[in-house]
């Protein structure tokens, strides 16, 4: 087929192929309203690697020897990466006000503090947590590890060269701060290189227990706007792999829309002036399994 034709219509069999497939990889939930985004989506890439059907690419993504790339441009087009500096930032301030100093406390003997964006897209809240632990001026001689990871290896590439356009990413941030944080780009800001010390960004599949194991004990994890995209068996899944990376009285945050409800009740809530949160309770810890 030439890539000036039209490859032909996705099949309902082949949809609940790929569709089935990319679940039991990553907990991504697509219904049945989701053909046409496969249809489109897709088709992209069955025309970029000029194979005939749906049929083919199905068998090219789970059986060729680039199997594990192309699956990452599926993942790609089939997701949003939607992010940017400073997001729900009601949220953010309970964190910056709150949970920060109360960090500072608890891990003062230690002088270290693990925080996680999981599901960081192109790395911008990875990023808004540095500024708010560098602003904080906490724990300036601490051992400060930020970790940011995502299932897509394109966007955690973006994350890791930290360079973002003008506009969309600093849609709410204040020019000041940007100003401080970044440096001018041919492309648009680079994050500043003091910044981006304390980030480290990596490929990783939440659903995945054994993987997850690398990113070690975690005070804070941010999982906010990803589990929207996963129905409840993989939520339990991925939230379960996170409880079990986050230490004694650790902290997850979710975005607006998300909650535990239905997912587990291994957490408790904390009420915080702007926002609830939940912990690990302080003691499970005993109980813990790792
Ligand atoms: C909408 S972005 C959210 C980015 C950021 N957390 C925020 O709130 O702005 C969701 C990200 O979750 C990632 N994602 C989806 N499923 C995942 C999985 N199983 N493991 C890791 N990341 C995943 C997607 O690749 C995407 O970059």
């Amino acid at each position: 087929m030439s890539v000036f034709e039209r490859y032909p219509p996705l099949q309902p069999i082949e949809f609940r192929l790929l569709r089935d497939f990319v679940y039991d990889r990553c907990g991504l939930h697509f219904d049945n309203s989701s053909m046409y985004l496969f249809d489109r989506r897709l088709g992209e890439r069955l025309a970029a690697l000029e194979l005939d059907s749906f049929a083919e690419y199905y068998k090219h993504l789970r059986f060729s020897s680039d199997a594990a790339r192309e699956f990452d441009e599926a993942i790609e087009v089939l997701t949003t990466s939607e992010t940017y500096f400073f997001r729900q930032e009601y949220q953010l301030r309970s964190f910056e006000k709150e949970l920060l100093p109360a960090l500072a406390e608890k891990n003062a003997s230690t002088k270290n503090l693990v925080l996680w964006s999981a599901g960081c897209s192109t790395g911008e809240e990875a990023y808004t947590i540095a500024m708010m632990v560098h602003r904080s001026g906490l724990f300036d001689d601490w051992d400060v590890r930020i970790i940011g990871s995502d299932i897509t290896k394109s966007r955690i590439a973006a994350a890791r060269r930290g360079v973002y356009r003008a506009g969309g990413s600093f849609r709410t941030i204040e020019p000041t701060v940007r100003d401080k944080y970044f440096a001018p780009h041919p492309e648009g800001f680079q994050v500043a290189e003091f910044l981006r010390q304390y980030c480290q960004f990596g490929h990783l599949n939440l659903m995945d227990r054994a993987n997850l194991a690398i990113v070690g004990p975690v005070d804070v994890v941010f999982c906010r706007n990803v589990l929207i995209y996963f129905d409840e068996n993989s939520r339990r899944r991925v939230i379960d792999n996170l409880y079990r990376r986050l230490v004694s009285g650790g902290i997850l945050l979710l975005g607006h829309s998300e909650s535990l409800l239905n997912v587990s009740t291994a957490f408790e809530l904390l009420h915080l002036k702007e926002d609830l949160v939940y912990m690990k309770p302080m003691r499970t810890e005993a109980r813990q399994t790792l």
